[in-house]
């Protein structure tokens, strides 16, 4: 197997590009294909301060050493999510990352800052884990880069991420996620801008990434995301890619490129005016005097005992358990 750029000898395969790459080359490619996503979507400055969402998984630390390898001024924010041991082992991954390099991190603890964790959310919404998550992510990447003065957030999401979220939101035909799924959304109404530098590149390259770099990541998947329907995409998808390598980039690229321009005056008509929460001054949809989501959601939480994440996979067994004898009988 020898590099397509040196013909030295390659330590990956990467057949959607029908080409094998050494170390050095690989990582080329990959810089090259982050710069032409920053490129082609105006996503950064090299004058802006960025502030990285990092997980301690392997993409959110892949696009923080890219950046700062590619000179763009970047410090990370790190949210404890209070999910037992796999948030424990994220944050030391994410630490030590940021200790080892001089990289300014933020950590923002949902049990010891606002009261509550993500099992108990979970529980006190009656709702599953990852929306309880995904709210106050969104919410707390929002308020970091508001406080903290920064001109962008970046995440990790990747071209398998998005091409999965594309196949969720096209099978349902739900054009208004459609039209707002793109990898860059403008700063508005006090909301900050968000960018996604890694969609031109897939999971497997960012593990590869990691490897070559000497990145240590958080392996685990989170335990109680077990069962998430992206989950589900993504293997749909890798059956398509194995069978005809190029799909998913094209699936995805092609909807950037083509779709996405035809559903632009859908996304623009959702641009509607905010009232600031009356606890936090958060924006909110809602009417003048309201209080947003993310409040809410502390307030019902924090006022839970709290829910351990052995109690929510017991019962997402017991669900799973019940659908099977349901799906057998
Ligand atoms: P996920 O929602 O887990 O698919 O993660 C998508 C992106 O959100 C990651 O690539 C990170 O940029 C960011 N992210 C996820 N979890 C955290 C966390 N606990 N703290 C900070 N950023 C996170
Ligand atoms: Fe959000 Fe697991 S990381 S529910
Ligand atoms: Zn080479
Ligand atoms: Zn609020």
């Amino acid at each position: 197997m020898k590099c397509r750029t040196c013909r030295g000898p390659a330590i990956i395969d990467l057949p959607r590009h029908n080409a094998n790459f050494c170390a050095e080359h690989f990582l080329q490619m990959c810089r090259r294909q982050v710069e032409k996503a920053i490129h082609d979507h105006q996503m950064l400055n090299k004058t802006d301060r960025i502030l990285v969402a990092v997980s301690g998984g392997k993409d959110s630390l892949a696009v923080w050493d890219m950046l700062i390898d590619l000179g763009y001024q970047a410090d990370g924010l790190y949210v404890a999510l209070g999910i037992g041991e796999y948030s424990e082992e994220s944050r030391g991954y994410t630490e030590r990352f940021a200790d080892e390099r001089g990289l300014k991190l933020t950590v923002v603890s949902l049990r010891d800052d606002y009261g509550y964790d993500i099992p108990t959310a979970s529980r006190a919404t009656g709702r599953v884990p990852c929306s309880a998550c995904g709210m106050s992510k969104r919410h707390l990447f929002d308020k970091a880069a508001i406080d903290g003065g920064y001109d962008v957030v970046v995440t990790g999401h990747n071209l398998d991420d998005e091409a999965a979220v594309l196949f969720g939101n096209a099978l349902r035909w739900d054009v208004e996620y459609l039209a707002r799924q793109l990898p860059v959304l403008p700063s508005r109404h006090g909301f900050p801008k968000k960018v996604k530098p890694l969609i031109r590149l897939s999971e497997r390259e960012m593990a590869a990434w990691c490897v070559v770099r000497g990145i240590d990541y958080i392996v685990d998947e989170c335990p109680i995301a077990a069962g998430n329907k992206h989950i589900g995409f993504k293997e749909a998808l890798n059956v398509l890619e194995e069978k005809s390598p190029g799909t998913k980039a094209s699936y995805y690229l092609g909807f950037l490129d083509r779709m996405a321009p035809v559903l632009a005056g859908i996304a623009a008509s959702g641009a509607d005016s905010v009232t600031p929460c009356t606890r936090c001054g958060a924006p909110t949809g809602g009417e003048e005097g309201s209080v947003c989501a993310f409040c809410r959601l502390v307030e019902r939480s924090a006022a839970h005992e709290p829910v351990s994440v052995e109690l929510i996979l017991k019962k997402s067994r017991s669900q799973k358990r019940a659908q099977s004898e349901v799906a057998q009988s």
